[in-house]
C-alpha cells in the first residue's frame, strides 16, 4: 500500500497512517497483475453511519472509472452493514475528487475549516463571553460531532489527526475534562485535563456548531485559557469571512485539510 500512496498525493499523510488503518478499520482495494492501484477505506461509526476516506487511485488509471467503480463497491459493502449514512471530507481545490463524489451522489453538505491557535488573553481578565460550564451533558448534544464523523486530535506540535467520534470516545473525553458551553449554545468545548502535547500544557478542544457566531465561539475559548498560553485545537467548521476573524485572533488553519474542506454525505437507504 505505501508504493501506491507514495505515487498517489505527494508528502501523503496516509503514509503515517496507513499501518492503524489497515488495523482499525475496513479498506477496499483494487489490483491490476497482483499491484494494488486504488484502495478507499470505510469506517463503520455505528448507529448506521459511515464514513469514508483516503480514495487513492494510480496516477497513471485515472479517470478511467476506477475510483467510481471502487466507491460503487463500498456503498454496497456498507449497505451490507446496514449503515444508511457515508460521509466524506473533500479539500475545496480537489476538483477530480468533488467530481466523483458528485458523480455517485455525494451532496456538498457544508465547508468546514480545521484551525488551531495560541490564545493568551490578559490573566484575571473578565470573561469576554460569559460560559457555562456542563456537568452533565447528553452525549446526543455531540451529535453534530458525531455528523462530521469525528474531531481533530493533536499528535505533536504541529501534527493533527483526524478522530473518529464515536459514543464511547465522546464519553472518555468528557470524562476527562470539563464541558462548557457559550450562552446560546454556540459552541461546546472540552476543556482537558493538563497534558504534555508539544509546547503546550494544556489543550481545549472546541467543538463549534455549524453555521455559530465564530467570534463568540473563540472569545469564550479565550476566557477559560487563564493566559497561560496553551494551545486550542478544534474543528470549527467556518465560512470565508469568520476564517479572516479567526486568524486575526491568533488562529491558524490546520494543516492536515488545507484551508477549506467540504463535508459530503451520500444517502445509502
Ligand atoms: C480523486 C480520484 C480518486 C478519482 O479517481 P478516478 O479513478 O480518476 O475517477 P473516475 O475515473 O472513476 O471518475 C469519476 C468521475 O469523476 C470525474 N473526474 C475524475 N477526475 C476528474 C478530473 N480530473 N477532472 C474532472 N472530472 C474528473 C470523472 O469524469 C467521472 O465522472 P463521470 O463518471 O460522470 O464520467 C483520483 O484522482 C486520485 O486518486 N486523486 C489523488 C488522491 C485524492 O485526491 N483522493 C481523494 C481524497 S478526498
Amino acid at each position: 500500500m505505501s508504493r501506491l500512496l507514495e505515487r498517489s498525493v505527494p508528502d501523503d499523510y496516509l503514509l503515517r497512517m496507513a499501518s492503524d488503518w489497515i488495523r482499525r478499520h475496513l479498506p477496499l482495494g483494487a489490483w491490476k497483475n497482483d499491484m494494488l492501484v486504488a484502495v478507499v477505506r470505510l469506517e463503520d461509526l455505528g448507529e448506521k453511519e459511515g464514513w469514508c476516506g483516503g480514495l487513492r487511485v494510480a496516477p497513471e488509471l485515472r479517470m478511467q472509472g476506477l475510483g467510481r467503480a471502487l466507491m460503487e463497491y463500498l456503498m454496497t459493502v456498507a449497505r451490507l452493514r446496514g449503515i444508511s449514512v457515508l460521509r466524506d471530507l473533500i479539500e475545496e481545490d480537489n476538483t477530480p475528487s468533488r467530481m466523483l463524489a458528485k458523480a455517485i451522489g455525494f451532496r456538498e453538505l457544508l465547508m468546514a475549516s480545521h484551525l488551531a491557535g495560541t490564545i493568551t488573553p490578559a490573566r484575571g481578565a473578565a470573561p469576554a463571553v460569559p460560559v457555562t460550564i456542563l456537568p452533565e451533558i447528553g452525549i446526543d448534544e455531540m451529535s453534530w460531532v458525531r455528523a462530521l464523523g469525528g474531531h481533530m486530535s493533536p499528535t505533536g506540535p504541529e501534527r493533527f489527526r483526524f478522530v473518529r467520534a464515536t459514543r464511547e470516545r465522546l464519553s472518555k473525553e468528557m470524562e476527562g475534562g470539563t464541558l462548557f458551553s457559550t450562552p446560546q449554545g454556540t459552541g461546546l468545548f472540552l476543556f482537558s485535563k493538563p497534558v504534555k502535547v508539544g509546547w503546550s500544557e494544556r489543550t481545549l478542544r472546541s467543538f463549534a456548531p455549524l453555521n455559530g457566531p465564530l467570534v463568540e465561539i473563540i472569545d469564550a475559548a479565550a476566557s477559560l485559557m487563564e493566559g497561560d498560553g496553551s494551545r486550542v485545537d478544534g474543528f470549527l467548521p467556518v465560512d470565508l469571512a469568520a476564517l479572516g476573524v479567526a486568524e486575526k485572533r491568533g488562529w491558524i488553519p490546520g494543516e492536515m485539510w488545507g484551508r477549506r474542506v467540504l463535508l459530503c454525505e451520500r444517502r445509502l437507504f
